[in-house]
């Protein structure tokens, strides 16, 4: 990445009114998540058909709990890393951001919460423990500390370490007793409607679409910044590696999100 680079990324993040960030796997990487397709992804040790789809939860839910709650606890002993946190700084002192992140963990969330913590407009909310509404992340697959039931659909936040040693010790729905599912978007599935309509039309009106640490290779996800490219806006891709989105970037800064973004949003907020 070139300082030329970083200020042409960074006048146009300045001057966009409204900026759509989508990220990805990528954004977690510095904080021990591992991503899906790199070296040492999630998709090059196990197949997503055993584990992540609607057929691999009926053939045996005990694995598919099994393998969730392994990722859970990773996630639950990861941090924010500078990247979450510059995102969260960005979203908090300047109007207009729309983030939507393909990730399950809640990483963005804790950096806006500690990140609010420290700015005067947003303490209390903070200090209650929560995250401004309006600048919660859209979840685009989903949370993986949060189940849907199989039977009735009911979704509810659930954190507690789950016991996946027999069928008959996974979670159960309260209100109709049957098997509580990760609530996270499978292989086969669809994205849930109000989500995925929020999403473009935050990206359709968007001047700018900061793409971070995605690579591209899921939809619908990977059609949202070509909503802003279609209304006329910019794209900026954030990623050490090429992607089928590069060749439409405006700026391509290759580096880690850990170092790239907070570099960017310095120059955002000092003007620079
Ligand atoms: P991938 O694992 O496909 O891609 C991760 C991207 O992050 C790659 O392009 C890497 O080059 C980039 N990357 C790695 N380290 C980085 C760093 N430190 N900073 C910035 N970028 C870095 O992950 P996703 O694109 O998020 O879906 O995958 C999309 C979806 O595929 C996931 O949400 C998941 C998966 O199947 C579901 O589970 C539905």
């Amino acid at each position: 990445m070139t300082s030329d680079e970083a200020s042409r990324a960074a006048g146009l993040v300045r001057e966009a009114r409204s900026l759509f960030v989508l990220t990805g796997a990528g954004v977690s990487a510095e904080s021990g998540v591992p991503t899906f397709r790199g070296d040492g992804g999630l998709w090059k040790e196990h197949r997503p058909e055993d584990l992540a789809t609607p057929g691999a939860f009926r053939r045996d839910p005990r694995l598919v709990w099994e393998w969730y709650g392994w990722r859970r606890t990773r996630v639950a002993r990861a941090a924010p890393n500078p990247g979450h946190r510059a995102l969260a700084r960005l979203a908090l002192l300047r109007p207009g951001v729309t983030l939507v992140t393909q990730n399950v963990d809640a990483l963005h969330e804790e950096a806006l919460h500690e990140e609010a913590l420290h700015e005067e407009a947003h303490r209390e909310v903070a200090e209650r423990g929560e995250v401004p509404d309006e600048l919660r992340p859209i979840h685009l697959h989903g949370s993986l500390f949060r189940t849907r039931c199989t039977g009735c659909a009911r979704g509810s936040s659930h954190s507690e370490a789950v016991d996946a040693s027999s069928e008959a010790s996974l979670p159960r729905c309260h209100a109709c007793g049957e098997l509580l599912r990760p609530d996270v978007v499978w292989f086969g599935e669809s994205l849930p409607p109000a989500v995925l309509e929020r999403s473009f039309e935050a990206a359709g009106r968007a001047e700018v679409a900061l793409v971070v640490g995605t690579s591209a290779a899921v939809q619908p996800a990977a059609s949202l910044p070509l909503a802003t490219l279609e209304a006329g806006g910019d794209l900026i891709e954030v990623n050490p590696d090429p992607t089928p989105l590069s060749g439409r970037a405006s700026v391509r800064l290759r580096g880690p999100a850990g170092t790239v973004l907070p570099d960017l949003v310095e120059r955002v907020l000092e003007g620079r």
